[in-house]
């Protein structure tokens, strides 16, 4: 690995604050924490500009599931980039990497969606797959299909449409969002579900939100549903058994498009490359992915349209109906190069049965934590994971955001050599799937012991009081 660590950090630090805008940042304290500053990378370790190692139990940000440091990927990139670039992908240009790329994606598709739309990111794949839909009701003679049905919590990107369709609370103070034409249901949070409840009850209640929601705006003005099978950034929100097929069987009962995120959920965090039908027993009309599609190595999104779909869309009728989205990195060839080298490595080296194999273990050692005191749940499903602070167990108070608890938790975990996602008063776990037993061990470890510091820490300052 070529990295010295003949970094001065404290200039980066000042020279970050000086002149760098970070996604999701808080603007009242950019200027007063130090960023982390990431300088290199070797299997499931990242290492900082100062040459602490740390596992990376963000797999960067869901993403990097084959690990870092693969040179096999370094030199499919530098290939492609000594051979063709980049060229338009507009109208009807292709690149070879492109097709082929495509092609073996729906190897892995359910049903008969084998058709893909190349984006850039989660974001523009969420986006273009919205627009799809309405072209597709503008096509077909129902324009009035406008409203789409989403859920609290949900995240399905960062542009305008992707955003609005997002729904977590705490994105939602600043910013603009569609409004008049989408329509957020509660989440389907088990762990929050009514005192007494059952899981199959509140299964039940779930599914007639959704119904009714469908009924209230009336089956003919729904266009779409959309859902990640299992909310990710929302704090792992794994829904009731049952839930995903469920909400797919209404949605085909009132003619309502399913488009499934599976931008976190796919390319092995679950075990399969898609995990739709394999895991939830669903063929949505759309899925759409990124993240994984390609590790992180390169930018590429992707959403897959059914053939049901887009053969209507095709053929004399289509003349002249443009379909008037895309990008100029869509299906860039860099990130197709990737993409390929990518999938070939996850079945050559059986990454999925790893997962399915090693998934079970990590949930398992994770739910020790629920031990400690603070730990109010441990949820997730294979190589996804949160772990949710609260103030009191019994009634599952959340520890307030002004606490910290998750930064207090990385404070304490990164000098003990792990790095996790801090999201208010849970801590988010995605590892590279090639995550070993002896690692996840040593996670589960680390953060045992730094949890325990931050209880201690909140009981000296009294700001928590241990009720047990
Ligand atoms: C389920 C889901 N959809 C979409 C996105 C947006 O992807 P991107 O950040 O690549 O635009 C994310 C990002 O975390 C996501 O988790």
């Amino acid at each position: 690995m070529a990295n010295n660590f003949a970094y001065d950090t404290e200039a980066l630090w000042q020279l970050d604050r000086d002149h760098i805008i970070h996604p999701w940042i808080d603007l009242g304290t950019a200027r007063t924490r130090e960023p982390v500053i990431v300088s290199a990378a070797e299997g499931v370790h990242i290492f900082d500009s100062r040459g602490q190692r740390m596992i990376d139990g963000i797999g960067g940000m869901w993403c990097v599931n084959i690990g870092y440091g693969r040179e096999e990927m370094a030199k499919a990139i530098a290939d492609q980039v000594r051979r063709m670039p980049y060229f338009s992908p507009f109208g009807l240009i292709s690149t070879p990497e492109s097709i082929e790329f495509g092609r073996r994606l729906t190897d892995y598709t359910p049903g008969d969606l084998k058709h893909v739309f190349f984006a850039t990111g989660g974001s523009t794949a969420v986006d273009s797959a919205l627009r799809f839909v309405q072209f597709y009701n503008n096509f077909v003679g129902r324009p009035e299909k406008k409203h789409i049905i989403t859920r609290e919590y949900a995240y399905h990107g960062s542009t305008f449409l992707s955003a609005s369709v997002s729904g977590k609370p705490g994105d939602r103070g600043f910013l603009d969002f569609i409004s008049d034409t989408i329509h957020h249901l509660p989440a389907p949070n088990c762990y929050r579900r009514p005192e007494g409840m059952s899981e199959a009850e509140f299964c039940d209640l779930k599914v007639a939100d959704l119904e009714n929601k469908i009924l209230e705006l009336g089956p003919e003005k729904v266009a779409c549903f959309i859902a990640e099978p299992l909310m990710a950034s929302g704090g792992v929100v794994v829904p009731p058994q049952g839930y995903q097929r469920r909400t797919w069987e209404l949605c085909r009962k009132y003619d309502v498009l399913y488009i499934s995120d599976e931008v976190v959920t796919g390319f092995g965090r679950l075990g399969e490359i898609f995990a739709s039908e394999p895991v939830f027993g669903i063929v949505p009309d759309i899925i759409t992915s990124a993240k994984g599609l390609t590790s992180g190595y390169v930018p590429l999104g992707a959403f897959f349209v059914s053939d049901r779909l887009y053969e209507r869309l095709i053929g004399p009728e289509g003349k002249g109906k443009y379909f008037t989205n895309g990008f100029t990195y869509s299906a860039h060839p860099v990130a197709c190069a990737a993409g390929l080298k990518n999938l070939e490595i996850i079945e050559r080296e059986q990454i999925l049965d790893h997962v399915r194999r090693t998934g079970p273990y990590f949930q398992a050692r994770l739910k020790s934590l629920l031990d400690l005191p603070i730990v109010g749940d441990v949820r997730g499903s294979h190589m996804m994971a949160c772990i949710e602070c609260v103030a009191d167990k019994r009634s599952k108070q959340a520890m307030p955001a002004e606490w910290d608890v998750a930064y207090r938790i990385i404070r304490h975990a990164m000098p003990r050599g792990l790095m996790v996602r801090p999201l208010s008063h849970q801590v988010i776990l995605s590892p590279p799937l090639i995550i070993t037993k002896a690692q996840i061990d040593e996670i589960v470890d680390i953060l045992s012991v730094s949890i325990n510091a931050v209880a201690d820490e909140l009981a000296r300052e009294g700001l928590w009081l241990n009720a047990a």
